[in-house]
């Protein structure tokens, strides 16, 4: 606030949150120090969730603000919220996945500006410690630079936010298994968030020989589509029937004890879920990082590699309880998506770069000449 010269009348409106505060003839909107947030303070059934008052966050030297646009939803954080499969202090915001706006930024933050549009998982699951406890279900986060990546301009906030989890655990598969252009691989689960991306890489990014994928019979043609070049419906056919044997086996559903038979002998199984079912098939996670967000860069320019939104969404902010409870049947086609955040319609905000002491007690939100 030390920057501001003229203060000549300062009030809070009740209504809104706002705060607002003329400097000689221009009016700033600055909101309050808390914003909206879906969190939880007890492990259980998606009724645990809660929407409320959650304070707002601060940026180290490494860390920039982002004012969410969209968030994705990932079966790790219905899975986080059952059960305490990581170290996490209540209360805890869920979500992972985001696309929005920066806002703030602390000092030693080199590779964005006040402004930019980026996208990421802003969770590091590998990094020591626990978990953030502001996930992406609210609507400013903070997030080290080094694992958002700027937003594709070609891809819709919606389109941004309902990649990083999904494509990292994707693409992690192929690196574990050391995958060659021109080999072939078969996929089971072409359907879901990750398996839509597993096949649109091995297709286009990998160059796969022969992808094969399964699923249900109402998404046989969905999965075509994504570039598959035959889809297996599992509702008819068993793996057994299946006289083709593949250089790659990526499980997105961990079937591994069954589905293991379409691998060639040596063949690499990756699965997915944890533990893995088969004792051939190696679990693999992912990697949290802009850099591989900015590699696919070219390819979902191109529109090579395309954002999969399940048709039921995107949901909006108030409705993030009826999207988990969609997720977690276990149907989704693509990503489940969160758009609609509160802030969405606010007026272009004005910030300013943070130390790394210094505490964002306000996100400055607008501007506006009286
Ligand atoms: N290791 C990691 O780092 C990591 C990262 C992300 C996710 N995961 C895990 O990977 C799993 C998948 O994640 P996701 O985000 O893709 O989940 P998801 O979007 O909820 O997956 C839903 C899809 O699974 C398909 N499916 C269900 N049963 C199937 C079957 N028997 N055969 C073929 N397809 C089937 C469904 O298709 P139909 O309706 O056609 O059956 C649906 O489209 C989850 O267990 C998740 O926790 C692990």
């Amino acid at each position: 606030m030390s920057d501001y010269k003229i203060f000549r009348t300062i009030y809070i409106s009740k209504l809104d949150r706002f705060l607002y505060i003329y400097q000689g003839d221009v009016l700033c909107f600055w909101r309050a120090n808390m914003q909206k947030a879906w969190f939880y303070e007890e492990y259980g059934s998606k009724e645990v969730l809660k929407l409320g008052d959650f304070p707002l966050p601060t940026p180290h030297h490494n860390q920039i603000i982002v004012q969410v646009r969209a968030a994705a939803l990932n079966p790790i954080d219905f899975k986080r919220r059952q059960r305490p499969i990581f170290p996490s202090d209540f209360p805890v915001v869920p979500g992972c996945d985001m696309a929005g706006v920066v806002v703030a930024k602390g000092t030693g933050v080199t590779k964005f500006d006040l402004g930019d549009a980026v996208y990421g998982n802003i969770q590091d699951f590998n990094a020591p410690g626990k978990l953030k406890q502001l996930g992406t279900l609210a609507e400013f986060i903070v997030v080290e630079e080094t694992l958002v990546a700027m937003k594709p301009q070609n891809l819709s906030f919606e389109e941004a936010a309902s990649l990083p989890l999904a494509v990292q655990t994707a693409i992690e598969g192929f690196v574990t298994a050391d995958f060659k252009e021109g080999q072939t691989i078969f996929i089971v689960g072409g359907a879901g968030g990750v398996g839509t991306l597993v096949v649109q890489l091995a297709k286009h990014f990998y160059n796969a020989s022969y992808v094969v994928a399964t699923c249900s019979s109402p998404k046989v043609e969905f999965v075509k589509k994504l570039g598959a070049d035959k889809v297996i419906d599992y509702t008819n056919t068993k793996y057994e029937e299946i006289e083709e044997k593949f250089d790659f086996l990526y499980d997105t559903i961990g079937d591994c004890k069954n589905s293991f038979v379409v691998a060639k002998d040596e063949a690499p199984i990756i699965d997915i879920t944890w533990p893995p079912s088969h004792p051939r098939a190696v679990y693999s996670s992912l990697t949290v990082s802009g850099e591989n967000l900015e590699m696919l860069r070219p390819y979902l320019e191109n529109g090579k590699l395309k954002a999969i939104i399940d048709p039921t969404g995107p949901y909006a902010f108030t409705d993030v309880i009826e999207a988990f409870r969609y997720l977690e049947t276990g149907r989704a086609r693509g990503k489940v998506v969160i758009a609609s955040f509160p802030t969405e319609n606010a007026p272009p905000y004005v910030s300013r770069e943070l130390g790394s002491n210094q505490m964002p007690q306000r996100v400055a939100l607008g501007t506006s000449v009286c």
